[in-house]
């Protein structure tokens, strides 16, 4: 089939014959991916059935078990594509996506604007220092001037929990949290899921100790949630004046000591001590707490000889992780980076595919 030009075979663009030899050559190279190979223009997977059935992407609480699974399982086919030198797909073509961000954010921002970008949508980023919200507009005064502007899907990061869920009833695109107050965060728990897959094969029968700041911590909630459901033992550690109170509602184990907290443990995931959140004084001193609750050589000697480590970033090196650890062979710090890429790819592509055509 030819059309503007170019020759259309099998979902691929292929230089028209009809162009001269020097025009074609100057065409093919234009279009080519590495190794001269043409840019294949499809979306993430072959199979484009529904990953799960809602409009939004607001937490780990709503998705099931399956949802889950399937959302990692597409995540892994945008690992592959994304380590391609052609990482371009077509899923999110002719969409717009705008990232709002209440809240600074350097990894979450960037790995939903790339996740966007390679499935090819027009992708604006907002942040609050460059928004009329410092001049006093209100959060669905914001949200609503950009749904005027007929985007399709919001990724939405804001410092007070529940603000995402709010958003999203007023607007009529799709809506990612990408982080609300101390609630949820899905895609990290998802980007979290995935890396542990990969190292260990499953997550049902695992231990993961989740230690420090869980009071103020999104990461730690929506963890919670999602490796319950896949079938892992969740045990949270840290200072009693950073665990939630009824926190063993959730199903999870509650330990005050990094001895008691690590023993056994497939997977040490550390978290950031959230000042911005704290009105007051949590901890004594940052060298108490790295003394008591910071990951180093020792502590990680506790758990399993074959434990990984993991940070969701941006890490306080010396207070809550010691430097050899975090770039130990056993930290997979910079892997839950790359799988964040892919596991957005996943969650858009997902939400692209329940998006009406019309
Ligand atoms: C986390 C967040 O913002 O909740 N970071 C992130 O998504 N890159 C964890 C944190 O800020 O400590």
């Amino acid at each position: 089939m030819v059309r503007d030009g170019r020759v259309m075979k099998r979902g691929k663009i292929e230089v028209d014959m009809a162009w001269g030899q020097q025009d074609r050559a100057r065409g093919a190279r234009a279009i080519a991916g590495a190794g001269g190979r043409p840019y294949s223009l499809q979306p993430v997977s072959s199979d484009p059935s529904p990953v799960f059935a809602q409009r939004h992407l607001l937490g780990i609480e709503h998705l099931a078990r399956e949802e889950i699974v399937a959302l990692l399982d597409l995540a892994e086919e945008a690992v592959t594509i994304s380590r391609q030198v052609e990482k371009k797909r077509t899923t999110l073509r002719g969409r717009t996506q705008i990232n709002l961000f209440f809240e600074p954010s350097t990894r979450t921002q960037s790995s939903f604007e790339l996740a966007g970008k390679r499935l090819g949508a027009d992708v604006m980023n907002m942040s609050v220092g460059t928004s009329s919200v410092k001049k006093g507009e209100t959060l669905i005064d914001t949200a609503m001037t950009l749904n005027a502007m007929r985007p399709d899907i919001l990724v939405v990061r804001h410092h007070q929990a529940g603000a995402v869920h709010l958003l999203a009833r007023k607007v009529d695109c799709s809506v990612v949290n990408a982080g609300d107050g101390a609630h949820e965060h899905p895609t990290q728990a998802l980007l979290d899921a995935l890396t542990i897959r990969r190292n260990l094969g499953r997550l049902e029968g695992l231990t993961v100790a989740i230690c420090g700041d869980i009071l103020h911590s999104r990461v730690a909630r929506s963890n919670i949630l999602l490796l319950s459901k896949l079938g892992a033992y969740v045990r949270v550690v840290g200072p009693s004046t950073l665990m939630p109170a009824d926190v063993e509602r959730m199903g999870v184990e509650v330990a005050h000591d990094m001895r008691s907290g690590l023993k056994d443990a497939d997977i040490v995931m550390m978290l950031r001590l959230q000042r911005e959140r704290m009105s007051g004084a949590f901890v004594p001193s940052a060298r108490e707490y790295f003394h008591y609750f910071g990951l180093d050589e020792e502590k990680l000697g506790y758990a399993k000889p074959s434990a990984l480590v993991m940070h969701p970033g941006p890490m306080n090196r010396g207070i809550e992780i010691d430097t050899a650890v975090a770039d130990s062979a056993q930290s997979l710090i910079r892997e839950q980076v790359e799988m964040g890429v892919a596991v957005r790819m996943a969650v858009l592509e997902a939400l692209a595919r329940n998006i009406p055509n019309a």
